[in-house]
């Protein structure tokens, strides 16, 4: 009886350990259904590769205003390779969406997610940086172009 028990407490441990690990996996991010309505507010030029972030107006006025950028909000990264445009990296913020990842990984309330030119999700390895790399923006709410969205005239 005991041992059927302990058993059964294992289990569910390893149960436990196996969704918990899921969960780090997991991007609620998803591309913004008004993409073609964003503005480009800042382009990285490296020859053959370029960069290219897109926010809303709304998004960008909140910027310039200096104020927190609310849960709801997507911005979306457009990666050229060899003069072509190849992907899209999408950064959404939701209400409490960083509680989804152990507090040393998470990046606030911000998910990250990998798409394809069609719009539909493509993780490869990269997918799994992204977090460590924006964590070093922690002061800029995890933005390597919060400045650019500041200054950006229309
Ligand atoms: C090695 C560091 C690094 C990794 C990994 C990385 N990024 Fe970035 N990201 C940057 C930098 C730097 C910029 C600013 C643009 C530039 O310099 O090209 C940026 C800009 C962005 C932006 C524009 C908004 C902002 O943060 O300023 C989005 C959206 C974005 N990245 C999403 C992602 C996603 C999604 C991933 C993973 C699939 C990812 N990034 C992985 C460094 C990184």
């Amino acid at each position: 009886m005991h041992r059927r028990w302990s058993f059964l407490a294992a289990f569910a441990a390893l149960v436990g350990i196996l969704s918990s690990a899921a969960l780090a996996q997991t991007s609620r991010a998803t591309f913004p259904k008004d993409f073609d309505e964003y503005v480009l507010y800042a382009t990285y030029d490296r020859g053959s590769a370029k960069e290219e972030a897109f926010a809303t107006r709304e998004t960008l006025a909140i910027a310039k205003a200096g104020k927190p950028l609310p849960p709801g909000t997507q911005l979306v990264l457009g990666i050229w390779k060899n003069n072509a445009l190849t992907e899209y990296f999408v950064m959404e913020k939701g209400v409490n969406w960083g509680a989804d990842f152990p507090a040393e990984v998470r990046n606030g309330d911000w998910h990250f997610q990998q798409f394809d030119l069609n719009r539909q999700v493509r993780r490869t390895a990269t997918g799994d940086r992204c977090m460590s790399c924006h964590g070093s923006q922690a002061r800029s709410d995890f933005l390597f172009t919060w400045d650019r969205m500041q200054s950006y005239l229309p």
